[in-house]
C-alpha cells in the first residue's frame, strides 16, 4: 500500500473514494458539499449509520465533492479522539476499502482531527493504522497465473489536510517508520521455522542493517560457548541449526551516555525439546522469536528516527529440538554470570537462553534493561490476547512504561513479582530450577528466574508477550489477519526515547 500526505486542494484529488470520519453527535459533516451532508444525514435518520466506533457506511457512486464513492467511518462519542482511536478508525477504514475492492482513496484527516492539539500524534496513528492493516505475508504464495482472477489492486491512499504543517509532516513520517518496522517484526514472526533459523535471522538483521546507523555483531555457537552462555548453548545444542547471539548497537547520544538495553527471546522454533509439546498448534511455535522481532524492529526504527539515545540490543536465538544432543531433564547449565540452573523441563527454555543475554546486558552497566519474550503459556491464561504482562520490581519503571504505552497505544498490565515467586525457583542440585516447585503463577515465577540474572541496582522490566504476539486481529482492527502482531516494537521505541 502506498500512502501519501498532501494539502487539500481546491479541486478534488484524483482519488475515486473519499473517506470521512464522523463522531456520534455529528451528522452535519465538514462543509464540503451539500449533497454529501444530505447523504449522511439521510442515512442517520434512517438508522443506517450513527457514528459509533468501528461503524462504517459505504456509498458507491455517491458522486459527491468530486469523488465517485464515499466511505464514512464512525469514531464514537467524543469529539476529540485519542491517538489509539485514530489508529483504530484508520484500520477500520482500510478494511472497509479493501472489502469494497477500492483502489484509490483519500482520507479527510481534518474530519478526524477537528483541530485537535494532538493532531501530530493522530496523524502518526492514522498512518500506522493504515499501513499496519495493509500487511500481508505472502512470500510463499504462488503469484496468480494469467487466467486466474486478478490480484486485488494495491490500495493507493492519500491523507489530506487543509492545515499541512511541519509537525503533521513529522507525525506522518514517524508513523511510516513505526509501521514499517512493526511489519518487519511481523514478517519475522510469520516466517516458518525452516525459512528462519537462528543463522538466517542473524543474516537478515545484518543485511538490513547495511548502510544504516546500526552496528550488528553475531556470535556463532563456538563463541557462545567461549563466552560462557551455558543456557543458550545448551538449548541450541539439540538442533542441527546452531544458535546465534545477535548484538545490535545504536549510538544517538554522546558515547559517554549509558545505554538502554533491549533483550529479546529468539526461539525460531520451540518444539519443547525432550519434554516435547503436544502436536496441536505446534506450528505456531515459529512465533517464539517474537521478542527478538520486537527488539529488532525497535532498533531499526530508533535508527531511522535518529533518536538521541544510546541503545544496545541482545537477541538470544536458538531452535529447541529433541535429538541425541538435546538437553535432558536433570541437566545442569552454567550461565554467563556463574549461576547454575537445572533443567527440569526442556520446554521452559526461554528463561535459560535469556539468562545469559540478561547477564551480558547487565555487564554493559545500562540505565535500564527491558526484555520481551513469548515466555509462558500461563500469561495467556491470565491476560488472554488483550494485554502484555509486565513484570518489574521497580515502581518508577511502571510509571515510565505506562507513559510509553500511552504514546504507543499498546496495552500492558502490571503483574506481581516478589521474593515468594523466586523461592519457588530454587534448585535442588543447582542454584535455580527452570520450573517452579509449586503450581500456579507460572509467569511470575518465570520472571523471578530472569531477575536473578540482572544486577538488582539496574532498573529492569520483563514483558511476557506470549498472548499478544500472535492472532490479535479479533481485538485490533489495524491487523487484517492471523499471525504475528509485531507487538512491543512501538512501545520499545517510546521507552528508549524516554531516556533522551
Ligand atoms: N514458548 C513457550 C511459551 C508459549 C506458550 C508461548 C504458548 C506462546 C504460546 C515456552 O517456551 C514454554 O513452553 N513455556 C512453558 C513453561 C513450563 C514448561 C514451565 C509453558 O508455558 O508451558
Ligand atoms: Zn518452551
Ligand atoms: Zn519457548
Amino acid at each position: 500500500m502506498k500512502v501519501t500526505l498532501r494539502k487539500t486542494l481546491a479541486k478534488p484529488s484524483e482519488s475515486q473514494t473519499l473517506v470521512l470520519f464522523a463522531h456520534k453527535k455529528e451528522v452535519s459533516l465538514p462543509k464540503l458539499d451539500p449533497g454529501l451532508i444530505k447523504l449522511v444525514r439521510t442515512a442517520a435518520t434512517e438508522g443506517a449509520f450513527s457514528g459509533k466506533r468501528k461503524e462504517t457506511i459505504f456509498f458507491r457512486q455517491a458522486s459527491v465533492a468530486g469523488f465517485r464513492h464515499l466511505l464514512v467511518v464512525g469514531t464514537g462519542e467524543s469529539k476529540n479522539i485519542s491517538a489509539e482511536e485514530a489508529r483504530v478508525a484508520a484500520g477500520v477504514a482500510v478494511k472497509a476499502l479493501q472489502a469494497q475492492k477500492i483502489a484509490q482513496a483519500t482520507f479527510d484527516f481534518d474530519s478526524l482531527s477537528r483541530g485537535s492539539k494532538n493532531a501530530a500524534n493522530q496523524m502518526r496513528a492514522v498512518v500506522e493504522g493504515a499501513l499496519l492493516c495493509a500487511y500481508e505475508f505472502k512470500e510463499f504464495k504462488s503469484k496468480p497465473k494469467k487466467n486466474d482472477e486478478p490480484e486485488t489492486k494495491l490500495l493507493e491512499l492519500a491523507i489530506e489536510t487543509r492545515n499541512l504543517n511541519k509537525s503533521l509532516q513529522k507525525g506522518f513520517e514517524e508513523g511510516e517508520i513505526l509501521a514499517e518496522e512493526t511489519n518487519f517484526a511481523r514478517e519475522l514472526g510469520d516466517r516458518p521455522a525452516n525459512a528462519l533459523t537462528p543463522s538466517i535471522l542473524a543474516e537478515k538483521i545484518q543485511a538490513r542493517a547495511k548502510g544504516s546507523k546500526l552496528k550488528v555483531t553475531v556470535w556463532d555457537k563456538a563463541r557462545i560457548k567461549k563466552e560462557n552462555f551455558g543456557g543458550l548453548w545448551g538449548v541450541g545444542n539439540g538442533s542441527d541449526h546452531d544458535p546465534r547471539f545477535i548484538i545490535m548497537e545504536y549510538y544517538g547520544a554522546a558515547k559517554s551516555a549509558k545505554p538502554v538495553c533491549l533483550v529479546g527471546k529468539g526461539l525460531t522454533f520451540d518444539s519443547g525439546g525432550i519434554s516435547i509439546k503436544p502436536s496441536a498448534a505446534m506450528d505456531e511455535m515459529r512465533y517464539d522469536m517474537s521478542g527478538a522481532g520486537a527488539v529488532t524492529g525497535a532498533m531499526f526504527a530508533l535508527a531511522k528516527l535518529k533518536a538521541k539515545v544510546n541503545v544496545m540490543a541482545f537477541i538470544a536465538s536458538a531452535e529447541n529440538m529433541p535429538s541425541g544432543r538435546a538437553a535432558k531433564p536433570g541437566d545442569i547449565f552454567v550461565h554467563r554470570n556463574g549461576k547454575t540452573s537445572e533443567v527440569l523441563n526442556t520446554d521452559a527454555e526461554g528463561r535459560l537462553v535469556l539468562a545469559d543475554a540478561l547477564a551480558y546486558a547487565s555487564e554493559q552497566k545500562p540505565q535500564a534493561i527491558f526484555d520481551a519474550a513469548t515466555l509462558t503459556g500461563a500469561i495467556v491464561v491470565a491476560l488472554g490476547n488483550t494485554h502484555t504482562g509486565l513484570f518489574t520490581r521497580d515502581e518508577k519503571l511502571v510509571k515510565r512504561i505506562a507513559q510509553a504505552c500511552e504514546a504507543s497505544g499498546e496495552a500492558v498490565w502490571p503483574m506481581p513479582l516478589t521474593d515468594d515467586h523466586l523461592e519457588d525457583m530454587r534448585g535442588a542440585f543447582a542454584d535455580l530450577s527452570n520450573i517452579s516447585s509449586t503450581k500456579g503463577a507460572g509467569s511470575a515465577t518465570a520472571a523471578a528466574f530472569l531477575g536473578e540474572f540482572v544486577d538488582r541496582e539496574i532498573p529492569y522490566a520483563h514483558f511476557d508477550i506470549a498472548g499478544t504476539a500472535w492472532n490479535v486481529a479479533n481485538r485490533l482492527p489495524y491487523i487484517a489477519r492471523k499471525g504475528a502482531s509485531g507487538v512491543m516494537v512501538r512501545t520499545f521505541v517510546e521507552l528508549a526515547k524516554s531516556y533522551f
